[in-house]
């Protein structure tokens, strides 16, 4: 890719705060919508930025629905007061975690075949759509995470749940958080502190 990414890269200092990672994620998930909507309705192919999007839906973008699955909204069901009603919400946000993957998966398709023909994904307003409503959905899921998920989140979590999502979500990224939580990652022992 040669033009300026779109999406910018994480912060590596967020390592050690899970949750204001996430939220940076989030952050990068609005620049995703917007690029989405660009190359969705535009009349040409943006070939660079459609391999940016393609890159970010297989890795970031999937790596963070399992670390909100597997490690936040589990952490959240113990911990959180019944008082907090937060049961149904996250109920409602792994639906829409489970929608999009398959609407990614859409997306993707339409994407890696625009790239063959060398013509635009959105060739007409229905498929326009796809691209748009996946943005609208996107802003609104991610709305609600920062709205009521985080702040209850960080009332809730105590700090060791917070070390072990910390831990957690470098290791799926090949960072290894020693007991020292100096980040080290996994194919080079002698660097710290950097993010892939
Ligand atoms: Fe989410
Ligand atoms: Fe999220």
């Amino acid at each position: 890719m040669s033009q300026t990414p779109q999406i910018e890269p994480l912060p590596a200092g967020l390592v050690h705060e899970p949750l204001n990672w996430l939220f940076a994620e989030h952050y990068r998930h609005r620049q995703l919508c917007r690029l989405i909507e660009r190359v969705g309705t535009a009349t040409i192919l943006l070939r660079e930025e459609v391999e940016e999007i393609l890159a970010f839906l297989r890795q970031d973008m999937a790596l963070h629905i399992i670390d909100e699955e597997e490690d936040l909204f589990p952490l959240l069901r113990r911990r959180c007061l019944p008082e907090d009603e937060l049961g149904p919400l996250l109920g409602a946000l792994s639906a829409e975690h489970r929608d999009d993957i398959e609407q990614t998966q859409t997306l993707s398709t339409l994407l890696e075949r625009a790239l063959i023909e060398g013509q635009p994904p959105g060739h007409d307003l229905e498929t326009q759509r796809l691209f748009t409503d996946f943005a609208l959905h996107e802003r609104r899921h991610i709305a609600l995470e920062n709205a009521v998920i985080l702040p209850i989140a960080r009332l809730r979590l105590t700090p060791q749940d917070l070390h072990a999502l910390s831990t957690r979500m470098a290791a799926r990224r090949g960072v290894f958080l020693d007991r020292s939580d100096v980040a080290l990652p996994l194919d080079d022992p002698d660097r710290s502190g950097a993010m892939p």
